[in-house]
């Protein structure tokens, strides 16, 4: 296992320059398998979780090759039908490949994932808009089985406790092109990340209609083709990004920042006394802000709102805003795993529920801390970038799922961050 050893208090300075989504990336690998034909993914982010889904993809019988740094290239000639639970366990996205194998093959048989460190995310709307399409469902030995050979289509309402579903609406999506009929989808989830794969399902040769939108209206095909697609920069990794330079002094440009794709952060962000300017549409320009932060009281919802996915890095910048925010999580009210981390480097941060309230500008020192998911990983990191002396960070497999390079492309950026093997670090530091 590896740890990042971190020495806060470096300015960062320069340019950086954004990947392709994650979560974009991973339901476009999973859309390959709809079409026989080569489909080409170029600024494919080098992640843990990317390879990890080329594997499956393997798996269910596609040739897929890596020609060149951020392009993946897939031929699923034929796919077959089971996804088992040593794949799905690892990687609970693995559910998105579930539309893409009842859309080719008019069935599925996939281990059902569990919940994870975040919540207990359920897929009952993922099954109910298969059901609502005419498919069969059994669920046996923690697998479910999804015949779709009567499907044809129909109409569903994808709303749940926290609005839409990002991977349930993937997967109806994936499957409703190749089903025949008129498949209307109310309470769509509109994420950047959905409407990419909206948009390569349609350069394929799907009918989908109203994207961006609530409503989606797919009426099925009988086959879809190869394509060459982009994957959408990573709004996520863009912020992460923007919330180092305003917690560090010095000015970074971050290329690849959509502003359109950022509107309730930036909104925060400016409320919050962040010093920046949008260059143009992807580029944004963010000077060190620490010493001018206010409070700022946010909540997670579905896109447009506040992403929950930069709600732990918020988090970290927030500690050093004078005044007291409030952070209320409505998509996974259990998402606090990063604040007795970042208490124990001084912050002060007291969660009731899924709100937690941050008594900022407690002054942050280095400390031995454990990540426990992807972002609370980079809020640890972050938080580790502006505290006096070092900061351990361990389990950092985290953050290798959802970040490339992330050491390296702080310390091009100026940071003291080094990743190092467990054994480097002082035994008496270790937390395991
Ligand atoms: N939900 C249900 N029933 C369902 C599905 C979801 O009640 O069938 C609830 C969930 O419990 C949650 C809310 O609806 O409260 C939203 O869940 P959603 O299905 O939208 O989440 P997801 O598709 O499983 C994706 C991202 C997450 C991100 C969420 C919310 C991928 C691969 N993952 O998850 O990303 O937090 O949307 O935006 O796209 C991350 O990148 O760190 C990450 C966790």
């Amino acid at each position: 296992m590896e740890v990042f050893r971190i020495q806060g208090g470096r300015a960062l300075n320069g340019e950086v320059r954004v990947n392709g989504a994650k979560n974009a990336a991973l339901p476009l690998l999973a859309a390959t398998l709809l079409t026989r034909e080569t489909c080409v993914l170029r600024n494919v982010p080098d992640l843990s979780d990317v390879r990890f889904m080329i594997e499956i993809l393997r798996h269910h019988g596609a040739r897929v090759e890596t020609p060149a740094p951020g392009v993946v290239s897939v031929t699923a000639e034929s796919v077959h039908p089971h996804t088992p639970y040593e794949l799905v366990k690892k990687m609970r996205a693995s559910i998105c490949l579930l539309g893409p194998l009842v859309g080719r093959l008019k069935m599925a048989d996939i281990a059902q994932p569990g919940g994870c460190v975040i919540g207990t995310r359920p897929i009952d709307l993922h099954l109910k808009g298969l059901s609502r399409l005419g498919c069969t469902m059994t669920q046996h030995a923690g697998y479910i089985t999804v015949d779709a050979t009567n499907a044809r289509g129909g109409r569903v309402f994808l709303g749940g406790p926290s609005g839409s579903t990002v991977t349930g609406t993937s997967n109806l999506v994936m499957a409703a092109v190749l089903t025949p009929g008129v498949t209307v989808i109310d309470c769509a989830a509109c994420e950047p990340e959905v409407v990419d794969v909206c948009v390569m399902l349609s350069r394929m040769g799907a009918k989908i209609e109203g994207l961006g939108g609530p409503t989606l209206r797919i009426t099925g095909v009988e086959s879809l083709r190869g394509v060459t697609h982009e994957v959408v920069s990573d709004r996520i990794e863009a912020g992460t990004y923007a919330i180092a330079a305003a917690m560090s002094g010095g000015e970074i440009v971050v290329r690849g920042a959509k502003a359109d794709h950022l509107g309730a952060f930036l909104d925060k962000f400016e409320e919050a006394g962040a010093d920046f300017d949008i260059l143009d549409a992807d580029t944004l320009r963010v000077r060190g802000s620490a010493g001018r932060l206010k409070p700022v009281d946010i909540t997670t919802l579905p896109h447009p709102s506040f992403p929950t996915d930069l709600q732990a890095q918020f988090t970290a910048m927030l500690t050093l805003a004078g005044g007291a925010s409030t952070i209320t999580e409505r998509i996974y009210p259990n998402r606090f795993m990063h604040v007795p981390e970042l208490n124990r480097m001084g912050a002060n941060i007291a969660v009731e529920g899924p709100c937690a309230v941050i008594r900022g500008a407690t002054a942050l020192s280095g400390a031995p801390v454990m990540a426990s998911d992807l972002r609370a990983s980079a809020a640890l990191i972050l938080a580790g970038l502006v505290a006096r002396g070092e900061t351990w960070v361990q389990r950092i497999y985290h953050l290798d799922r959802g970040y490339e390079r992330f050491d390296e492309r702080l310390a091009a950026l100026g940071a003291s961050v080094e990743r190092l093997r467990q054994s480097a670090m002082p035994a008496d530091l270790r937390g395991e």
